[in-house]
């Protein structure tokens, strides 16, 4: 058996507002909390200790996980009296594992949803003989990432920044926020005081000779930072792209969990997914959307890419289309919000405010 750390202590600032009133890994994704989610593929690999690492809004996580056996783990919560950072985070946990000094721990960022072989990068953790281990993941576009460049044997050769000219983009290979440490590393990082594990733990655990291995792995992989990326990762686990063991019922274009209300003649498509206590009034269309507990889309109104907060109300005909609506807003009827537009939570907009126009 294995013991992870989750680190879920960050503001999740770019994903405000809503991350106002509950912290990232909180956020209901396909119906729950998105932790739920990677705790069950934790648990599914074989982890059964896992240690909470908190900072921000810590008081809401144990109230609902408890300690984890609705999930099959034994769960602990650590919170820090000031955020200590990625690396300052490990450290503070540290006294709460139970692995000996050459056993392997995972560590997981508590915003990316990802189908990674969890086991298959502790077994090339052991193989290796290495340090610490990392899922790499290949990107695209890789000039917003911190860049992991490999050996052909798969150790690690530098840690880049985020490359500014096209010469820098030395490999496609990011980070993918996912790392086996031995338990003696962790032991290591400094304690009582903030710690980059990207920018310092890294680079000097390289520096000093560690031997930290690289293991790529191309299946689905998302970081959940920015709405648009939120409400992509939650219709993508409704509609099963992205694997879970934790979705509330069956994969398909819609998740409607109960309590929730969605007329007979409204649409829901693409993954949208209907909290508890949401409405989705007569002839509205809901695609690839997240709709939160107690929202309600009211009649004809038309929601694409967007996700609408606990309590807010999306009035008759209004269109919404890759917008963010924090809990408890109020946008009134015949309104057209576009373009990744963010309301803050309890905001009002009156009937008719705000029109979108392609000229401007
Ligand atoms: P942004 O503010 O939008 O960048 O989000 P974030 O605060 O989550 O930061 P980032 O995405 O870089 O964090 C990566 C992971 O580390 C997330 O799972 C965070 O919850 C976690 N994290 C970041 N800073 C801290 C910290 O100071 N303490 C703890 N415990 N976790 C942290």
């Amino acid at each position: 058996m294995t013991e992870a750390i989750l680190l879920v202590g960050g503001k999740g600032t770019r994903l405000r507002p809503l991350t106002v009133n509950t912290p990232k890994p909180m956020v209901p994704a396909a119906g729950v909390p998105f932790l739920t989610h990677q705790l069950a593929r934790a648990r599914a690999a074989g982890v059964d200790h896992v240690v909470l690492a908190t900072s921000y809004l810590a008081e809401v996580f144990e109230p609902h996980f408890g300690d984890g056996s609705a999930l099959g783990l034994r769960l602990e919560y650590v919170t820090e009296k000031e955020p200590l950072g990625t690396g300052g985070a490990i450290r503070n946990v540290a006294d709460r594992l139970d692995s000996a000094p050459g056993d392997p721990v995972l560590i997981f960022n508590g915003d990316i949803l990802t189908g990674l072989d969890i086991a298959a990068l502790v077994a090339t953790h052991r193989s290796a003989r290495a340090d610490v281990s990392l899922h790499l993941t290949r990107v695209a576009d890789p000039r917003a990432f911190g860049l992991v460049p490999t050996d052909d044997d798969g150790r690690v050769t530098a840690f880049l920044e985020k490359p500014e000219s096209p010469e820098d983009i030395v490999t496609d290979q990011i980070n993918a926020g996912a790392y086996c440490f031995n338990r003696s590393v962790i032991d290591t990082i400094p304690a009582g005081r903030p710690v980059s594990v990207e920018r310092e733990t890294f680079p000097g655990l390289l520096s000093d000779g560690a031997h930290l291995q690289g293991m790529v792995d191309s299946t689905y992989w998302l970081d959940l930072g920015t709405p648009q990326a939120f409400v992509r990762g939650s219709a993508d686990l409704v509609l099963g792209r992205a694997p879970s063991p934790a979705v509330p019922g069956r994969h398909g274009d819609s998740l409607v969990l109960a309590g929730a209300h969605v007329a007979d003649d409204a649409k829901l498509t693409g993954g949208t997914a209907v909290s508890a206590g949401a409405v989705v009034g007569s002839g509205a269309r809901v695609d690839g959307s997240t709709i939160l507990a107690g929202a309600v889309i009211e009649p004809g109104a038309v929601v694409t890419s967007s996700l609408v907060g606990a309590g807010a109300v999306i009035g008759a005909r209004t269109v919404l289309e890759g917008a963010v609506i924090g809990d408890g807003a109020r946008v009134g009827a015949d309104n057209e919000l576009r373009h990744g537009v963010r309301v803050w939570c309890g905001a009002v907009i009156a009937d008719g405010a705000v029109r979108f126009s392609s000229d401007q």
